[in-house]
């Protein structure tokens, strides 16, 4: 575990290799086991249904799920299988009491699957009940290309590159700022087998 943390700009934290590769290893292996009962899924876009390039499942009592139909939402059940989200490992819960500085665990672990291939546009997160808790995301396997802004669109960004076992958080004046992942740079990292990267993202719903 290496504690030291960058700031990228006011709320945007950076820990450039907190996880070492044995632990990255660890929260693999969870992450495995985690999506055999709850497989990785095609996330479809509100109203027009387009298919998003990344595949997603989640650990927690609450799962971010996104279809045409019913849009960007949380829920407690996986939207193929029907069945709760397994538990969020303990690894993750532990990097959130040790850096979040929030007093209740997060509720959400979204798992995010990018092939070489996949990217994501701008966003933000904002579909939680409140703002007050970061959002606190590792990285694992082929680097990115990451870009934040500020909390309107259209405002300036900037990207810099997230590898595997960084953490990163947004929080306070960034809790709600616009990010993305613009490209995956493929064979930078021996982590997974299969090439891609994973970002898992941990966030706290209800206040609690
Ligand atoms: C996300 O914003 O949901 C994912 C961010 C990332 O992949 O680093
Ligand atoms: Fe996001």
């Amino acid at each position: 575990m290496n504690p030291t943390v960058e700031i990228i700009r006011d709320g945007v934290k950076l820990w450039p290799g907190y996880f070492d590769l044995p632990a990255q290893q660890s929260l693999l292996q969870a992450i495995r086991s985690g999506t055999e009962s709850a497989p990785l899924f095609t996330p479809k876009m509100p109203r027009t249904g387009k298919e998003m390039s990344v595949r997603m499942t989640n650990f927690g009592s609450l799962g971010w799920v996104t279809d045409k139909e019913n849009g960007y939402r949380y829920q407690a059940m996986h939207p193929v299988s029907g069945e709760p989200w397994p538990e969020i490992p303990d690894l993750l819960l532990n990097l959130w009491s040790d850096l979040a500085d929030y007093p209740h665990p997060p509720e959400a672990c979204l798992v995010n699957y990018y092939d070489d291939a996949a990217k994501m546009g701008l966003h933000q997160d904002r579909d939680e009940e409140q703002f007050e808790a970061p959002v606190l995301s590792v990285s694992l396997g082929n680097d990115c290309l990451f870009r934040v802004g500020g909390t309107s669109r259209g405002g300036k960004t900037q990207s810099f590159r997230l590898r595997s076992g960084d953490v990163m958080m947004l929080t306070n004046e960034a809790r709600l700022a616009f990010h993305g992942v613009d490209r995956i740079y493929p064979d930078t990292s021996p982590l997974l087998k299969q090439g891609g990267r994973v970002n898992l993202t941990l966030r706290r719903v209800t206040a609690g």
